[in-house]
């Protein structure tokens, strides 16, 4: 099956009882048994639910894995990945993760003694140099949050495979339509189901896909074990939302193509930055490992954070909002949002400015949305 009959099919058939096309919405806490000790494979919720089952199934089938465990969020579904490893074990991760994940490691999961360093994981190079005795898993983001930056994850690959680590990728940018991190030797894939898999910014959730059964076991036994799991209604929204995702994704990269195109000649805007852009310095491997380039652009313009602001405040269609990937095309400014939180020291060490913009370029008319973009910027 192709990807975009796959969105629409995989994992998915119609309800045994009454044919209903759509999976049925099991809003229930517990299973009625017939006996002591019969298995229906139900028998509390937190552990286990045919409608998120249905939607773990179909999501691992899209991403060409064979296990899906479902989360309360994206965050919900990272943590759980890091309790796979063990107090005093260490992890090479992305420098330029979402603020939301490095605040979790720095601030929450340091105290349970688990050690991390950060290095730009666009050269494969920093990433073997910072390999420890201790070392147990390389967590990558890519494209990353807010910089775009792109991973080769073949080369990453084969460096937890020579050293036998666990290698986790976090690939809500990319979508498993443009970009299949199984397929380059991850052992985890992650997504916040909050941004394109669902689609409408009309929830919150997370997923974890693999090919290893002793991974998702271990998955399996900690979202029974903490039951930080999503709803049953959430779980039928996301299996509506991916099946659209093929025809979204394609129009987000289309529309994200032009939008940095337009941005990039605008005589106000200092930089930008988009993978699908040949001045990317990553353009090349993304090019190669991925098949559209997806729907996020940061840029700044040439008088920094005051002219950032003018436009980040004068947009109409375009909304103010944190979060991304959505329908609507929205703008976010990191340093006082999705990275608010990281101490300002180490935001700037990573190079992300005061003055950075993010766009998560939605599925209107790009036309309307460039003179959104073209009447804010008359206000820089
Ligand atoms: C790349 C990335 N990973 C993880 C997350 C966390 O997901 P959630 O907000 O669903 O907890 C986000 C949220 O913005 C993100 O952008």
């Amino acid at each position: 099956m192709k990807l975009d009959t796959k969105v629409v099919h995989a994992g998915l058939k119609p309800d045994p009882t009454t044919g209903s096309i759509l999976p049925p919405i099991y809003q229930t806490a517990t299973y009625v048994l017939e006996k002591v000790g019969q298995d229906k494979g139900f028998d509390y919720t937190r552990s286990s639910n045919p409608t998120r089952q249905t939607m773990e199934e179909h999501l691992a089938a899209i991403d060409n894995g064979k296990y899906g465990a479902a989360f309360a969020s994206g965050m919900a579904a990272v943590d759980s990945c890091l309790k796979l490893l063990k107090a005093g074990d260490h992890v090479i991760c992305s420098d330029d993760v979402y603020g939301g994940v490095s605040r979790h490691f720095n601030q929450v999961l340091v105290n349970y003694d688990l050690h991390f360093s950060y290095v730009d994981s666009s050269d494969p190079v920093n990433v073997e140099n910072a390999i420890q005795p201790t070392t147990k898993m390389i967590w990558i983001e890519t494209p990353t949050n807010p910089l775009l930056k792109v991973t080769d994850l073949e080369a990453v690959g084969k460096i937890a495979k020579n050293h036998d680590l666990i290698y986790g990728v976090d690939s809500t940018f990319a979508t498993p339509v443009f970009l299949r991190p199984l397929e380059f030797g991850a052992d985890l894939v992650m997504h916040s189901t909050s941004k394109y898999l669902s689609g409408h910014n009309q929830l919150i959730g997370g997923v974890v896909i693999t090919n290893r059964e002793d991974l998702f076991e271990h998955l399996k036994f900690v979202q029974k074990t903490i039951g930080a799991v999503p709803s049953p209604f959430d779980c039928w929204l996301t299996i509506l939302g991916i099946k659209t995702l093929d025809l979204r994704m394609k129009k987000h990269t289309e529309n994200a193509q032009s939008v940095a195109e337009f941005l990039e000649g605008h005589h106000k805007i200092g930089s930008v930055t988009y993978p699908g852009l040949p001045s990317h310095p990553m353009h090349h491997v993304a090019k190669e490992q991925m098949s559209g380039f997806s729907g996020m652009i940061s840029f700044e313009l040439t008088g920094g954070i005051t002219s950032g602001k003018k436009v980040m405040n004068a947009v109409q269609l375009i909304q103010l909002a944190e979060s991304l990937g959505s329908v609507e095309t929205m703008i976010t400014h990191p340093a006082t949002m999705t990275h608010g939180d990281v101490p300002k020291e180490e935001r700037l060490a990573r190079g992300l400015t005061d003055g950075l913009v993010r766009l998560s370029v939605g599925i209107e008319n790009v036309n309307d949305i460039i003179h959104d973009l073209e009447i804010a910027l008359e206000k820089a």
